[in-house]
């Protein structure tokens, strides 16, 4: 029987870089993954194939309606070929999985292919296509990642009427595209086929959008994507969904049946707790169906850990990846932390929206005495020359101590300015820290620069 210190199963950015970190520790690895193709939900029909898309889309609709033109640049008859945007995105997948087959064999990780689950004590066993394999190991992490979910009344055909993998290759573009969830995915693949000439409305069951996300940045990013075409109903319950030839009808309550062309539910993820075996060594899962785990992501049965969406916690690619490489830690040196407080969460609309820490109104909620700094990309050199003037930044900061407890922005690649607002949180930055670091100009993260500033009321360009 093979015998490896470590066992993973799942190779999504949780689990492959908890294998990588294994390996580094000299750990005798093993990754177990049923796809052919390593990487994950995020890899191969997530994160990276949805970013491709929005990045494509963009440049079209640039071309399409005068974000191009602004700028000088008069593009004649533009066309919009589909099936080549569609071959791009597939390249950059399989180029980006390939390589972590590669970060496999440069750290001498054993990879097995087949449905892995748990069989007993420290063991695993592999449905391989040459038949079940029993592998032992001390260690053993689980890292199965999360599915889509759906609601009652959904008739799921995975085609007509699916989720965000069926929405990152439709064949044509819809005419109608009803989106149900307002949440990420939603909003990230709704844009991308508005983008490309649908006609998108999303149904929302709140009274907002992007639920979690700082409620004057959600507003914001309403008012944004509206302006762009897509049409929000909120306070909308769908009671059903399903495809009728090549039509479908969704039903909501209290109003009228809408019909479209095709239906993306994205009204969120669940654990993958599937098939794992996990009679087999008497672990049940909490309240929520979640794999429940303590601070250092080890699971009520010696030996065995999970982390990434399977456990509590937001379910994002970078979450996973940090618990990881602390769970692999804290099993080889007894010590692995994650800061919860300073994990970013972007959506990849336009313009981005990023966040990392308190909202206003859980600071609100706590009682937490705050400051606010706002500062508009309308008063940025850099923005203006980009010609990408929407949004803000937006700093909270307490406000005896002036910490930075949270920075919301909606604008021009805010989702690489959140990285500096992470870092000062995670190291307890104040707001005075972050307006007397000099920050290049001229760049966006000046805006960051003007918000911390305007904490204290003394923006420099407003
Ligand atoms: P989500 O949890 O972000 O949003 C789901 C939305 O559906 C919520 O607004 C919810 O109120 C709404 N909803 C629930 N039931 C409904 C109903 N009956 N009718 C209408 N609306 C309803 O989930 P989403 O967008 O499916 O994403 C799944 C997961 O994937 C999330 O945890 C998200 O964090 C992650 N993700 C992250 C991305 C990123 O980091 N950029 C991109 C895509 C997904």
């Amino acid at each position: 029987m093979p015998t490896h210190d470590i066992v993973i199963l799942g190779a999504g950015p949780g689990g492959y870089v908890a294998a990588i970190r294994a390996a580094q520790l000299g750990l005798d690895t093993a990754c177990i993954e049923e796809e052919k193709a390593l990487g994950g939900t995020c890899l191969r029909v997530g994160c990276i194939p949805s970013k491709a898309l929005l990045e494509s889309s963009e440049l079209y609709s640039e071309a399409v309606h005068g974000g191009l033109s602004d700028h000088g640049v008069v593009p004649g008859d533009v066309q919009l070929d589909l099936a080549k945007m569609l071959k791009r995105k597939d390249k950059v997948v399989k180029g980006l999985t390939q390589g972590v087959a590669g970060l496999f064999k440069k750290n001498k990780i054993t990879r097995y292919e087949g449905h892995g689950k748990l069989a007993g004590p420290g063991k695993v066993s592999v449905e391989t296509s040459d038949g079940p394999v029993e592998i032992e190991a001390k260690h053993i992490v689980l890292a199965t990642g999360s599915k889509v979910a759906t609601l009652p009344g959904i008739e799921w055909d995975g085609d007509r009427v699916g989720g965000s993998t069926e929405a990152l290759s439709y064949p044509e573009v819809p005419k109608k595209l009803v989106v149900i969830g307002a949440g990420y995915i939603g909003l990230e693949l709704g844009s991308v086929w508005s983008r490309l000439g649908a006609e998108v409305i999303v149904l929302e069951y709140l009274n907002r959008i992007l639920p979690g996300m700082d409620s004057e940045v959600a507003k914001e990013a309403q008012k944004l994507l509206t302006k762009q075409g897509l049409k929000f109903q909120l306070g909308a319950k769908v009671t059903g969904a399903r495809a009728e030839g090549d039509k479908c009808v969704v039903t909501v309550e209290g109003s009228d049946p809408i019909e479209c062309d095709r239906v993306l539910v994205s009204v969120g993820r669940k654990p993958n707790t599937d098939d794992l075996g996990l009679d087999s060594i008497g672990l049940e899962l909490d309240e929520r169906g979640r794999v429940p785990v303590d601070d250092h992501f080890r699971t009520p049965v010696e030996g065995v850990y999970a982390i990434g969406d399977v456990i509590r916690g937001p379910m994002l690619a970078h979450k996973a990846e940090e618990e990881g490489v602390a769970c692999v830690e804290g099993i080889v040196t007894g010590y692995g932390h994650v800061n919860y407080d300073a994990i970013p969460g972007v959506c990849y609309t336009h313009p981005e929206i990023a966040s990392v820490g308190k909202t206003e109104e859980q600071l609100q909620e706590a009682g937490i005495p705050y400051r606010k700094g706002k500062f508009p990309f309308l008063a940025n050199g850099r923005a203006k020359a980009l010609n990408q003037t929407d949004g803000f930044v937006k700093i909270l900061a307490h406000e005896e101590t002036d910490r930075v407890l949270g920075v919301h922005i909606i604008g021009a690649r805010a989702g690489d300015m959140i990285a500096e607002a992470v870092v000062a949180i995670e190291y307890g930055a104040s707001s005075e820290d972050i307006a007397r670091a000099s920050h290049a100009h001229p760049t966006l993260a000046e805006i960051v620069k003007e918000a911390a500033f305007a904490v204290d009321g003394r923006a420099i360009h407003i």
